[in-house]
């Protein structure tokens, strides 16, 4: 089973490499065993059987030990759409509003044991640009609210940032104008 990285490595502070393309079998099946790892994260049976798994909604490549600029998204979104599910190689945001967003309850990875109160600062909406694994091809996707704030999560972690660094220090519970609670 992957072991994940905590905060506390040096590895989690660095700048991860572009990954070549076209996807080699080797990053490629990495990809899908981060994937199952998130998903094997949200079954209760499974945690029960590996206790320290926590359950999480993304996961970067350096939080692996892989420094390279992969992730995986996987959350559902109730019974009437699929669930999230998104496997993105050298995903890039190329456009994001000047509306800010964060998580109400704050915001937790699964490299960070610690409590970090505070609202974390994002963009309320982004549009990234990646080469998608499942699908093998460029795509181009914007995403808004809890969607936006998931994968500047886990691309922050593609250049050595944690969610906390985005906690503003002076007052953390902070409610930036033009930001919206999620
Ligand atoms: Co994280």
């Amino acid at each position: 089973m992957l072991k994940i990285v905590k905060d506390t490595d040096p590895r989690m502070r660095k700048k991860c490499e572009p990954v070549a393309l076209p996807l080699s079998e080797e990053h490629d099946a990495l990809i899908h065993e981060m994937m199952r790892y998130l998903k094997d994260s949200q079954d209760p049976s499974f945690r029960e059987k590996h206790p320290s798994v926590r359950e999480g909604v993304g996961l970067a490549a350096p939080q692996i030990g892989k420094l390279l600029r992969m992730i995986v998204v996987y959350y559902p979104r109730g019974d009437k759409y699929p669930p999230v599910e998104l496997a993105l190689v050298n995903p890039k945001i190329v456009t994001n509003s000047i509306r800010k967003a964060y998580l109400q309850n704050g915001e937790g990875c699964l490299s960070v044991d610690a409590d970090h109160p505070g609202h974390v600062i994002r963009d309320f909406k982004i549009k990234v640009r990646a080469y998608d694994a499942f699908a093998k091809q460029d795509v181009e996707l914007v995403a808004r609210g809890y969607d936006a704030i998931v994968l500047q999560h886990e691309i922050d972690h593609l250049d050595g940032i944690l969610f906390y660094d985005r906690i503003p220090k002076d007052n953390p519970f902070a409610e930036p104008p033009n930001s919206e609670a999620i």
